[in-house]
């Protein structure tokens, strides 16, 4: 865990020291840069000799064409470019994968590369590569699009930002961040909790049914498909009051609305729930809360004014990218 904070905190303070040197910059893509790298370097074990900015438009030009109807390999579509994207993704993690298999290490591609199954066989090249695809997009898209929520809720709501820096001050004092302290900071989880209700970075899940099942009237045979949307499920009523209002103090107690029966602990659901939860959601949440933390206690974020179109492409994100001025120290104007 320590090292992760450490590799995190470290790729974050880079990452906003070149944004508030440069000033202006899309806030989705800053976020973007910065969740790519970490993941690149946490996830994949990959430090130095990867293009990482090819890396990440390979994967934003598969992530474009994932969603993209009709689905015909033609090579001007965003679909055909797509299909090409991943060839050269997938060319590039084979790389990534030979260079690693005789180095062992504790990161997600090294425990793959480790993992046996019952019979003492280990994961197949295609198989990591697979992975990596997966880890690749998983793993970092969602951050950023948290974290690009997180900067417009902020802009909207002065006074709630204005109680996240106290509890910086409050927590921290004039130490620099350090892990323990992140146990500490329950209004950043309770808002952190907020955000992925309200604004939910992936729409839709599935889950297929095994056992014939009775729901509101409905039999669902096996075989069937059934989806689910956290951002439909997080706006029912009877479960998050007043569900359009942003409450993060809805997640505190004594309210706590989401641990109450019989909904919990299926009621918020932004990571999924059951044995397909996400299995990134501490990594995430700790990234989140160690960007979080840097901008409120050293940095002033400045989100334009406006009302961007949010679209979910695949993830939930702003479409003007959210044009945003970081300056340094916090009360800087
Ligand atoms: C805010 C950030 C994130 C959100 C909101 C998120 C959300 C989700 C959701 C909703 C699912 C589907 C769960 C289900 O079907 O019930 C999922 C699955 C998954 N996530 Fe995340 N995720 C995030 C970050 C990450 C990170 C950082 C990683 C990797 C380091 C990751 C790796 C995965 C993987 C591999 C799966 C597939 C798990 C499976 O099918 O068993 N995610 N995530």
């Amino acid at each position: 865990m320590q090292r992760y904070f450490d590799v995190m905190l470290e790729v974050t303070r880079a990452h906003l020291e070149r944004w508030a040197s440069e000033r202006h910059g899309l806030a989705l893509e800053r976020f973007r840069d910065l969740t790519f790298e970490i993941m690149a370097r946490l996830v994949l074990g990959v430090d130095a000799g990867l293009d990482l900015a090819r890396l990440r438009q390979l994967n934003d030009e598969l992530a474009r064409g994932a969603i993209f109807f009709p689905r015909v390999d033609v090579p001007f579509t965003p679909y055909g470019k797509a299909l090409r994207a991943l060839d050269e993704l997938k060319r590039q993690l084979r790389g990534v994968v030979r260079a690693r298999r005789d180095t062992p290490s504790t990161d997600a591609l090294g425990r793959l590369i480790a993992a046996r199954d019952e019979s003492g066989a280990a994961l197949s090249e295609d198989e990591l590569v697979e992975q990596c695809v997966i880890l690749t997009f998983a793993g970092h898209e969602t951050t950023a699009s948290m974290l690009a929520s997180l900067a417009l809720a902020l802009r909207d709501h002065p006074p709630w930002e204005a109680r996240l820096r106290d509890e910086q001050h409050r927590v921290r004092g004039e130490a620099p961040l350090a892990l323990a302290h992140l146990d500490e900071l329950d209004l950043l989880d309770a808002t952190l909790k907020e955000i992925e209700r309200m604004w939910p970075p992936i729409s839709m899940c599935q889950r297929g049914v095994l056992e014939p099942i009775e729901f509101q009237g409905y039999t669902l045979d096996p075989g069937t498909t059934v989806s689910y949307s956290p951002w439909a499920s997080h706006r029912i009523a009877e479960i998050f009051a007043d569900p359009d209002r942003f409450d993060p103090e809805r997640f505190l107690a004594p309210r706590r609305e989401h641990r109450a029966a019989p909904h919990a602990p299926y009621a918020l659901v932004g990571f999924g729930g059951g044995a397909r939860l996400c299995i990134g959601q501490a990594f995430a949440l700790l990234e989140a809360k160690i960007v979080a933390s840097l901008v409120l206690s050293e940095y002033a974020l400045r989100v334009e004014a406006g009302d961007p179109r949010l679209k979910y492409v695949p993830t939930l994100h702003p479409e003007s990218g959210l044009p945003a001025t970081l300056l340094r120290g916090p009360s800087a104007t």
